[in-house]
């Protein structure tokens, strides 16, 4: 989704930190770009379609400024165009925004009214003409941007610029990220800290409806009421260099190979001798996961697991549909939402609506003190650093692990404890391993189907994700035995199987699946913990036997690389898929 980043400071460093800012946000998907900074006093607006290379190539980076705002652009208004692009400018004020004003067409009939033009097609334009329409009243910067703060509806990060205070950059949310980091002489904005880590690791979180007012040496925070407000000053743990690519030709190969490191630091946060830093879970009788892509799969693990284990009822739901359905909870319900960036709108509106309602919540999430983190009643970290990659894999790997450990805890079972130390060197085995001879021959297919039964199915569904999304190419995850009901018609000579078992228990059923599809021609990719050697498929991925707790933290591996691999070959553009972002804050 779109990336803010802003710089105010005396070093006159402004379009260098910002264009820095921007391409580190490029992970979260954009299709236009654009800069407004000041020069001599007068303010410029820069704009491109397509990648920042674009924008790069129009820019004189020898310009020194002091102020500036950057923006990239994932259209949601309009199509993706320069017009369009952010930042936009209406008279005094120029701004960039991340997010959605719901209600502008009827802040644009007011503004109609009122003798304004429009030249694109965006909310945004609408908004900033609404700030500059409102200052006419006003005039007085910060009085506008609590005014406009219970005026516009939706979601919103704005960094904001006015000509009659350029010693002074401003910023306000609601929903949409936005943090405040401080420099030496010089202060940022940004949508996530990877924009400004290069510069600094000292930030602050902006709450909803506050307003920033940020100069060179001083950054103020606003509450509704305009009175002064402390806020703490956080710092990044990780470095510039950890959230860069280290040599690895793909963020995503980067992150798969931190999986061994992420999984020991996230077990160690909850369990060394005993459980730590757990929530206590006791009074609850049903529990209910809440949401979206990947961290919907982690939560269907974490089902199978909890209710096999702990004989707890779990309901999982992606969260655009729990939003609007009616659900069963009540005072014995725990609510889990689980996210990686812990802003995915859809989950965020689940977590606001439950609690409005009175029940417990859980946020299981990797961003530290993101909106999820924030308003759950409890939280459980992911330690997975930072994720730039847009297809998740050490997130949703640590994901997996939060909810072993919350099998083991409800379960009371402290006796994994040996078999957890050997995790981190299986999965790196796992990694070592070569998976593009299986990507060639499969990587030419359009369709590809992976297969599997009870938790082996959950997995499937993610294996069967990670590769559609990256390499584009059409890939359904079926329950094995629900194949023969529809969907194997579309079985013919060398079409893909990837077929799963890892459970014992069901594995020969699972075989007799394989077996019919096999029959109908299928290419077979025999992923498994057990010693079966048969003639049923034509590739084997072997994976260690380890308890079944933590089985899925290694069964997910293999289906990474091969994605990765995959879309190598099909020379996709794998950090940044097409259509994608990687922080989902539209509903
Ligand atoms: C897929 C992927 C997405 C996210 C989903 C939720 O690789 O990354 O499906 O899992 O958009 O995002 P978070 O976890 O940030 O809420």
């Amino acid at each position: 989704m779109c990336g803010i980043t802003g710089y105010i400071g005396k070093n006159n460093n402004a379009i260098k930190v910002v264009m820095d800012g921007l391409e580190s946000l490029e992970y979260r998907g954009y299709d236009s770009s654009g800069i407004a900074y000041t020069n001599n006093n007068k303010l410029n607006v820069i704009k491109e379609k397509g990648k920042i290379i674009n924008l790069k190539n129009n820019i004189d980076f020898n310009i020194k400024s002091n102020l500036a705002i950057g923006h990239t652009r994932w259209a949601t208004h309009g199509e993706p165009n320069k017009v369009n692009s952010h930042p936009h400018q209406v008279n005094k004020f120029t701004i960039v925004h991340n997010g959605i004003i719901e209600n502008y067409i009827e802040l644009k009939e007011e503004l109609l009214k009122n003798n304004y033009t429009f030249k694109s097609s965006t909310d945004t334009e609408i908004a900033v003409a609404y700030i500059d329409f409102i200052y006419k009243k006003e005039k007085d910067i910060l009085k506008t941007l609590n005014y406009i703060t219970k005026v516009f509806r939706g979601s919103y990060a704005l960094g904001i610029i006015c000509n009659d205070d350029l010693n002074n950059l401003y910023a306000v949310r609601k929903t949409s990220p936005l943090i405040i980091a401080k420099g030496t002489n010089e202060n940022y904005i940004a949508s996530d800290v990877p924009a400004i880590l290069k510069y600094t690791n000292k930030y602050m979180l902006l709450d909803d409806y506050e307003i920033a007012k940020i100069s060179s040496d001083n950054i103020e925070i606003y509450n509704q009421k305009l009175e002064l407000v402390t806020k703490d000053t956080l710092e990044f743990e990780g470095t510039y260099e950890s959230s860069m690519k280290n040599g690895y030709e793909h963020f995503m190969l980067k992150e798969i190979h931190e999986e061994p490191n992420v999984f020991k630091d996230t077990i160690n946060t909850y369990l060394d001798k005993d459980f730590k830093n757990i929530p206590g879970f006791s009074k609850y009788n049903n529990i209910h996961i809440v949401a979206c892509g990947s961290a919907y799969h982690t939560g269907l693990v974490g089902k199978y697991l909890i209710e096999k284990y702990a004989n707890i009822p779990v309901y999982v739901e992606v969260a655009s549909e729990y939003r609007y359905k009616h659900n069963f909870y009540d005072e014995k319900t725990l609510v889990i939402l689980v996210s990686q960036s812990g802003e995915t709108a859809d989950t965020l509106a689940c977590l606001k609506k439950v609690k409005e309602d009175g029940i417990d919540t859980l946020g299981i999430v990797n961003v530290v003190g993101s909106s999820v983190a924030r308003e759950s009643k409890y939280v459980m970290y992911t330690k997975a650093g930072c994720e730039i990659a847009v297809a998740t894999t050490k997130a949703y790997l640590a994901q997996l692990t939060v909810f072993s450990v919350i099998t083991m805890y409800l379960t009371n079972n402290k006796t994994l404890i040996e078999e957890i130390s050997t995790i981190p060197t299986l999965i790196d085995n796992l990694i070592n391993k070569d998976y593009k001879p299986i990507a060639k021959e499969i990587y030419k297919n359009k369709d590809i189907f992976f297969i599997g039964r009870g938790i082996d199915y959950s997995i499937a569904m993610e294996g069967s994700l990670k590769l559609k999304e990256i390499s584009y190419i059409n890939s359904v995850a079926y329950q094995a035995g629900e194949l023969k009901h529809g969907t194997i018609s579309l079985i013919e000579k060398n079409t893909p199987v990837i077929a799963i078992s890892t459970d014992d228990t069901l594995s020969e059923k699972t075989i007799s699946n394989i077996k019919e599809v096999k029959a109908r021609g299928a290419k077979v990719i025999f992923v498994t913990n057990q010693n079966i050697n048969d003639n049923f498929y034509d590739i084997k991925i072997d994976i260690p036997r380890v308890n079944e707790l933590l089985q899925p933290i290694l069964t997910i591996v293999p289906l990474q690389l091969l994605a990765y691999e995959v879309a190598k070959l099909n020379k996709c553009d794998i950090d940044k898929p097409r259509n994608l972002a990687k922080s989902v804050t539209v509903e």
